[in-house]
């Protein structure tokens, strides 16, 4: 008699190949629609598998975890952050959870970079232009940016992600970088010229660009508010490819109405997918849709690496991504 293959709920649709392993290993439960479940949906998931693999936008929080409880004992996210997942509230409940650290921190900080160069440049405005037709042709100055290079980048997380945007800046566009963390170490990185300052305030004072990488926490939670925004350059901008809330998105609207800083690119938001209107309309803004991971190559990197985690689980081993 063959022995019940575990059963494991997904989420979302994921890449093929990712896919084709999963149903390969394991019963899945599969939710086929495009969009996220809901809370009830979750649920209803959660209760018929050993193993969840979610992404961020599943909910997990204390009541669906709780209402949840039956056989699953595993909570293998697709994706890094977990700020989605009440991680104490699963601990509780006796439930291993997993992330996918390192396989998409180049990824994002790629597009870190682009937002910068997006931004600096005035791309997003050009590329507007020349759809729209409103393009008349070159002219000695037009849509004049600023030059990336040579400027002071503030790294806020000085993780995995603000270390590889760090090491972009100083080598590829030799940018002075001052990095800030909770951690709050000083000095500098060995064998980098990251400089570590003490206190956040002296990194936004000294950035042309200030860029967030720390994970959403309590303590991260409206990092960036109207204090911050003041004690910004009035020509510098702010990029997050972190979490949304991390800034305060009302207070960076006011931010720019007022001119207390020169523009911001994001790639994630407050309230996901809905973003402030105070942002939709204004020209020195880049706005992306939480593109940080989106490649072919990280996505299926995540989806191997939550596999591993899976693995690792069911066969009794230590999971290598453990959360908590
Ligand atoms: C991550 O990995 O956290 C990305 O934001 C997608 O979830």
């Amino acid at each position: 008699m063959s022995e019940r293959r575990p059963r494991v709920g997904v989420t979302r649709r994921l890449p093929s190949a990712v896919e084709v392993l999963l149903r390969q290993r394991y019963d899945v439960v599969q939710h086929e629609s495009p969009g996220p479940l809901d809370a009830m949906a979750l649920v209803a998931m959660m209760r018929e598998v050993d193993a969840l693999l979610p992404t961020v936008t599943d909910i997990l929080d204390e009541a669906v975890i709780g209402a949840g409880l039956g056989r699953c004992r595993m909570i293998a996210n697709f994706g890094v952050g977990v700020n989605h997942i009440d991680v104490p509230a699963a601990t509780r409940a006796g439930m291993t959870v997993t992330n996918t650290p390192d396989v998409l921190t180049e990824d994002t900080a790629d597009l870190a970079m682009g937002l910068m160069l997006a931004l600096m440049r005035r791309m997003g405005e050009g590329e507007r232009a020349v759809r729209a037709g409103t393009w008349t042709g070159w002219h000695p100055t037009q849509f004049l940016g600023r030059r990336l290079s040579g400027k002071t980048l503030g790294v806020v997380g000085l993780g995995r992600i603000g270390r590889a945007v760090a090491h972009r800046a100083e080598r590829g566009f030799g940018m002075k970088v001052l990095a800030w963390s909770r951690s709050r170490r000083r000095g500098s990185e060995a064998g980098t010229r990251i400089e570590r300052v003490n206190r956040l305030e002296q990194l936004l004072e000294a950035s042309d660009v200030v860029s967030v990488h720390c994970p959403l926490v309590a303590t991260t939670f409206h990092l960036i508010g109207k204090p911050q925004f003041a004690q910004m350059q009035r020509e510098a901008v702010l990029i997050n490819t972190s979490r949304g809330p991390v800034v305060h998105e009302s207070a960076l609207v006011e931010a720019l109405e007022t001119e207390m800083i020169a523009g911001a690119g994001l790639d994630v938001y407050e309230e996901e997918p809905a973003v402030h209107p105070g942002l939709v309309g204004r020209e020195n803004v880049v706005l992306l849709p939480h593109l940080g991971s989106a490649t072919v190559e990280s996505r299926l990197a995540m989806g191997m690496r939550a596999i591993e985690n899976l693995e690792a689980h069911f066969a009794g081993r230590d999971v290598p991504d453990r959360v908590n």
